[in-house]
């Protein structure tokens, strides 16, 4: 049997993938996080010079078929008020056409016009959105499952 949820995430200092796994495990669902260009330090600076330039900035795991899931979540952090390139990358690389998501960004505490661009680019790529979650990266796992269990409801 497979399970109906995916969370594909990026993640650049962890925060992401701790709300992304604690998500996988509230609803049961496959968790991936995908791998991005640049290293370490250099990453911020990498990711929106590429971005600037129009160039890939993530890595689909391979093999990586969406049309096994119902529902996927899309994740990943703000980087100046707006959602992390690679984010935004990941978004534009996926076939969405049809699919039901559940967004959820997080943030230091400034959200800026983060929620709105992704949820454009998100409806642009043909998807049905669920819901937008967002947290602070000061969110404890209690106050993240808190949060989430106002959203993840919707799930069939
Ligand atoms: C380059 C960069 C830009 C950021 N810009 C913002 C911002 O505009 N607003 C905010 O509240 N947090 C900002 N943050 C903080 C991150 O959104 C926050 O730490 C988030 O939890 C990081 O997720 P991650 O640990 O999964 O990478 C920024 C972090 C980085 C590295």
């Amino acid at each position: 049997m497979f399970k109906k949820n995916l969370i594909l995430f990026f993640s650049y200092t962890g925060t992401c993938s701790r709300v992304a796994f604690l998500l996988g495990r509230e609803c049961g669902a496959d968790v991936v996080g995908v791998k991005s260009r640049g290293f370490g330090f250099f990453k911020p600076l990498v990711h929106k010079w590429l971005f600037k330039r129009g160039k890939p900035i993530v890595l689909l795991p391979s093999g990586l078929d969406l049309g096994k899931y119902d529902n996927v979540f899309i994740g990943g952090p703000v980087w100046d008020g707006l959602p992390a390139p690679a984010l935004l990358d990941l978004v534009s690389q996926l076939d969405l056409k049809a699919k039901k998501v559940l967004l959820f960004l997080v943030s230091s505490g400034d959200f800026g016009i983060s929620v709105f661009k992704l949820k454009d680019l998100v409806k642009e790529r043909g998807a049905k959105i669920l819901g937008l979650m967002s947290f602070f990266s000061s969110d404890t796992n209690f106050m993240v499952l808190e949060k989430a269990r106002n959203h993840l409801f919707v799930l069939e």
